[in-house]
């Protein structure tokens, strides 16, 4: 009908307004409701930037506290949905067994899912920050074949989860600061970063009237892939390869120019920075910092700093505006806190999971919301006789 042009991959169509998230990505700029990223990772709280993004406001002592409270009441699984992970093989892959765990905590909650009921959407919210990151744990604990722990709602929420994560049964774990500081740090920068692929994910299974927990889990999938959330195990999985086999970083780069075999420097490149990532300027700076204070001394550390310094001088990467993304430091960090290399984009994901929620609600709230619903150009066959008839 030729009502319509074709944009792969959205670069130039805006499917929404929204009032969360600002990028400038010439000049490497990244605001949550106005604050820069830098300020928040420095000074808040995963929590309190949670509500920010929920709610708009940065949260008042008391207000925080309540939303603190509240998910601490929620962090329990029901003992049905403990089983359900007891079906998939110790093998399966983290971010499966979250995104597959996310969906069925939908069956437990179908009486109280009414997405256009504001109290259930309040509720789901609440139990989604305070069960996802128990669910997550699980799913680690289950590929390392460890029992799993009961939340201990005593904790704050990013030492519960590393408690979830690393403490063993009948064994008082105790939690190092540092450890806690720097998760906290890295969830911070990646609690939303506007119409990503997996947020519009969210927002076009919402857009659908479907619920929370349905349109979370199709984000979670959709982070999974490798040049989304997935880079960031990608991108050790790379460095490994590149230590193992004995290549130089040079001859690597040279490989990734010729595009041989399709290969790319994983946790580089990104659709809206065409500087520096901001978010990846904070992880590289707290990478030797945090390796430093866990005592621990990592050569894939070295190794990355010396792929990103040959990459950064080359015309190749130079030419097309490739500089390290957000996942390019944050593998080397979670592997020194001591998380196998497949949590790496479960960790995205929690992260994640504040601006999916956000965006959810801003869409079911913006009147001018539709069913999300593309065009296509029809380049098929016309219309033809079907063989044999009239
Ligand atoms: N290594 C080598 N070449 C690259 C890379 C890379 N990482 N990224 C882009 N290019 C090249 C690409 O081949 C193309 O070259 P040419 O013009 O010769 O065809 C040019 O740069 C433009 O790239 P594009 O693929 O058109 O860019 P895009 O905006 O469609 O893709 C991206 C963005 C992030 C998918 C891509 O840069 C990429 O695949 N990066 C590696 C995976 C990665 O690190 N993803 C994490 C993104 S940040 C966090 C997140 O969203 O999860």
């Amino acid at each position: 009908t030729g009502l319509t042009t074709i944009d792969y991959g959205f670069v130039n169509t805006s499917a929404t307004k929204s009032a969360i998230t600002y990028i400038d990505g010439d000049q490497g700029i990244l605001r949550y409701r106005g604050y820069p990223i830098e300020e928040l990772a420095k000074n808040s709280t995963y929590l309190e930037v949670a509500w920010l993004l929920l709610y708009g406001e940065l949260p008042t002592a008391d207000e925080l506290g309540e939303f603190d409270e509240k998910i601490r009441r929620h962090t329990l699984l029901h003992e049905d949905l403990k089983r359900f992970f007891s079906s998939l093989p110790h093998t399966a892959h983290p971010m499966s067994v979250l995104s597959s765990a996310t969906a069925a905590l939908s069956t437990y909650y179908e009486h109280q899912s009414d997405p256009a009921n504001p109290e259930h959407v309040e509720l789901n919210t609440i139990r989604m920050l305070a069960k996802l990151p128990v669910i997550a744990a699980y799913a680690h604990k289950k590929s390392i074949g460890q029992a799993f722990l009961y939340p201990d709602n005593s904790l704050s929420f990013v030492d519960n989860f590393l408690k979830l994560n690393f403490g063993v049964l009948s064994e008082v774990y105790e939690i190092d600061p540092v450890m806690s500081r720097a998760l906290e740090r890295l969830l911070i920068l990646h609690e939303d970063h506007e119409q990503n692929a997996s947020t519009s994910t969210v927002r076009l299974v919402g857009s659908t009237g479907a619920n929370q927990f349905s349109s979370i889990s199709a984000g979670i999938n959709a982070l999974y892939g490798p040049l989304h959330g997935g880079a960031n195990e990608a991108v050790l999985a790379m460095l490994a390869r590149i230590r193992d086999s004995g290549e130089s970083v040079q001859r690597f780069v040279e490989r990734v120019k010729n595009k041989e075999d399709g290969v790319k420097l994983m946790g580089f490149g990104h659709r809206v920075y065409k500087n520096y990532d901001p978010r990846a300027k904070l992880v590289k700076e707290s990478a030797d910092e945090v390796l430093e204070a866990l005592g621990v001394s990592d050569p894939l550390l070295d190794l990355a700093k010396q792929l990103e310094e040959i990459a950064l001088e080359d015309d190749y990467f130079k030419e097309r505006r490739l500089y390290p993304n957000v996942d390019f430091y944050t593998g080397v960090i979670y592997k020194a806190m001591g998380f196998p290399t497949r949590m790496f984009t479960v960790l995205f994901a929690i992260g994640r999971l504040p601006g999916w929620l956000a965006h959810w609600r801003e869409m079911q709230q913006d009147p001018q919301t539709k069913i999300g619903r593309p065009q296509q150009l029809y380049i098929g066959a016309p219309h033809r006789a079907y063989p044999g008839a009239e």
